[in-house]
């Protein structure tokens, strides 16, 4: 008898021969496609799965979950991948193995499945996350073990059995794309002299075809969560939207990311993410004024960490536990909100306000209501200064040329 395996099935070209590669197989495939956002036309690849031969179709809404439990985790963290991948693929793969498992239970499933090659990090987070939460279940990942090599392989082998595909020869890119951004690689992208041409951009605007006149957004958050804009309160998946179209009409929002994969391979990303880069500096700014020195500098160092272990496909483990426990009790206080200026591709934040802000004016002012005790700055710099006066008497005015001699042939 067929055994049944449960296919995440987005549509596209790979996933549509697997389907029938699978049934090849003695697979009876079941296609699960989850909306995680920004996902049209779910009907049509459902009827496009069942014409391939699925015995069943089912398309799951998943993109509260994904704003809850990922997106906004991700932001409180500011994770952001080599200071510029803001991860949004990355951030819906530990979402997408876990509801894969969940209908593979469902579905008496014995396997799970997944249109990832063998180079790339997708397949390490689709297999990392399917083995910590059912290590009984097998995933086959057919594009690592067939024997299609090419794009146009695929195509022909596609046309052969009569399996509709939505791509031309002449489309060239690998997409993904989720509520958090859009990632697109391959075809001219692979030369990291080439600029990207402007096809490959669906959300941002040229800069040359934005508008003359900025536009001013305010985004309100709480406890870190961005919840209303322009005062308008707003759930999370509006929110997003909104904020993808307003400042992807300001051009703002394209990353050319040249990027290291988790397999040890450097690859060129271009990446579009207008509400992720717009949040993620607006939610940088409100911590500026609602956190203390010492917890800037150690989320700093945790936002690093967290971005590492999405990225690597970490999600489901203890430690991400452990990072996740930490932003959120930084955050109790991240409330206010922020005015960020958008113009000709750039997002700029222009003021902050919060009712827990730790800004003190009558500390920070030189005008009058200066509350700053001056004069016991003159004790605060004679302790501060002791270890240093100590250390330059004793070692530095001694050294041979001087104390100005930092680095020479003696050390
Ligand atoms: N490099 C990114 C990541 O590892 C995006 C990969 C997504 N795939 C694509 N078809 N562009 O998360």
């Amino acid at each position: 008898m067929a055994q049944k395996v449960v296919l995440a099935y987005s549509g596209g070209l790979d996933t549509s021969v697997i389907i029938r590669w699978l049934m090849d197989h003695d697979f009876e495939v079941v296609a699960l496609t989850i909306d995680l956002g920004n996902q049209p036309a779910l009907d049509e690849i459902q009827a496009r799965a069942l014409k391939i031969g699925a015995v069943k179709a089912r398309v799951e809404d998943a993109r509260n979950l994904f704003v809850d439990h990922f997106i906004w985790p991700a932001l409180k963290a500011n994770a952001v991948y080599e200071g510029q991948y803001p991860l949004a693929t990355a951030l819906g793969r530990p979402l997408i193995a876990k509801l894969l498992v969940d209908v593979a239970r469902e579905e008496g499933a014995m396997a799970v499945a997944h249109g990832c090659t063998g180079k790339g990090n997708d397949q390490v987070r689709f297999d990392v996350s399917v083995g910590a939460l059912a290590p009984d279940l097998r995933v086959i990942a057919p594009v690592r073990e067939w024997e299609l090599k090419t794009r146009d392989e695929e195509i022909s082998y596609a046309q052969r059995h009569g399996i509709p595909v939505p791509v031309t020869r002449k489309s060239p890119f690998s997409v993904d794309e989720n509520l958090w951004g859009r990632s697109i690689e391959a075809g001219v992208l692979e030369d990291p002299w080439a600029e990207p041409p402007e096809e490959v951009y669906r959300w941002t605007k040229a800069v040359a075809a934005t508008p003359a006149d900025p536009a001013y957004v305010e985004i309100t958050f709480e406890r870190g969560v961005p919840v209303a804009l322009d005062g308008v309160p707003l759930d999370g998946v509006t929110l997003i939207e909104r904020l993808t179209r307003l400042a992807g009409d300001h051009g703002v929002g394209r990353i050319d990311h040249l990027e290291n994969r988790l397999v040890g391979i450097k690859s060129r990303e271009v990446y579009e993410a207008p509400a992720a880069v717009v949040l993620l500096q607006a939610h940088k700014a409100l911590e500026q004024m609602t956190l203390s020195k010492e917890q800037l500098r150690m989320k700093e160092r945790v936002a690093q960490e967290y971005a590492d272990l999405v990225y690597n496909g970490l999600w489901f483990t203890a430690h991400h536990q452990n990072l996740a426990a930490y932003t959120s009790s930084t955050q109790r206080h991240v409330s206010g909100t922020v005015r960020v200026r958008l113009h000709r591709g750039a997002a700029a934040v222009a003021g902050r306000k919060s009712e827990e802000s730790l800004y003190n004016l009558n500390l920070a002012t030189y005008d009058a209501g200066d509350t700053f005790d001056q004069r016991s700055a003159i004790g605060f710099i004679h302790i501060w200064g002791l270890p240093v006066r100590v250390q330059a008497q004793t070692q530095l005015l001694k050294q041979p040329g001087g104390p100005l001699h930092l680095v020479g042939p003696e050390i």
